[in-house]
């Protein structure tokens, strides 16, 4: 019903009605459309554009049911799936090195700031670990492999495995690598704009909590530099 009086609405407004040779039967059109003031010799041709935006909707259903081992990859899809999970699977090896790496700083921070800076590395490795997993589900949702091959994964992360020999140089490399996370989630962000906003919103997550990670560490290592 709604449909219908979309319909009659929408040629309302447009005013394209052939006027001739047309045969009206349908008693409901007829009463939407005496409503409307329309004439009914004009109802056939509404009729004939219903039944093909009822095909329209036979169609997507009929794509739908087309390649479902694509998954949530739909003919619409707007990007080159391989390039999305290639870059996808760098973000996923970055995350991956920042959980070692901070991992690795959590059991070797000594030094008088030793407690803060153990305790920040531990938070910002579960949140790097938390980020990986988004990043894997999504690769997997998209119909890609989530690489954790441990001999690619060094290759393909934007950051480097630096283990530092003071806290002020673990500081200094966890900051680097904050800051090359946040520059590179940035311009994915701008990639995937409109035409993925699922993977442009996860992004967008994770790109806040890099910020909030470079921030921390940012102050850290002021205050070690300054002790
Ligand atoms: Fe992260
Ligand atoms: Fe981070």
């Amino acid at each position: 019903m709604i449909i219908l009086e979309c319909v009659v609405v929408k040629f309302k407004s447009t005013r394209k009605f052939p006027t001739k040779g047309i045969t009206f039967h349908n008693p409901l059109l007829r009463l939407i459309f005496r409503f409307h003031k329309i004439e009914i010799k004009q109802s056939d041709y509404l009729w004939r554009e219903i039944m093909s935006s009822l095909t329209d909707t036979k169609t997507i259903r009929k794509r739908a049911r087309k390649d479902l081992e694509e998954g949530a990859v739909t003919p619409d899809y707007k990007l080159d799936k391989n390039e999305v999970v290639k870059m996808l699977n760098g973000a996923l090896a970055t995350e991956i090195v920042c959980v070692l790496r901070y991992r690795f700083h959590y059991f070797m921070a000594s030094g008088i700031n030793k407690e803060g800076a153990a305790a920040e590395f531990i938070q910002h490795s579960n949140e790097e670990q938390g980020h990986a997993d988004l990043i894997a589900e999504r690769i997997k949702q998209l119909g890609g492999k989530p690489e954790m091959d441990p001999a690619k994964i060094a290759a393909a992360s934007h950051s480097e495995y630096v283990e530092g020999n003071s806290l002020e140089d673990m500081l200094r490399e966890d900051l680097i690598a904050e800051r090359i996370a946040i520059q590179t989630y940035r311009e994915m962000v701008d990639y995937f704009g409109e035409k993925d906003p699922t993977t442009r919103r996860l992004i967008e997550t994770i790109l806040a909590v890099e910020e909030e990670h470079a921030d921390d560490i940012a102050d850290l290592l002021f205050t070690t530099k300054n002790a």
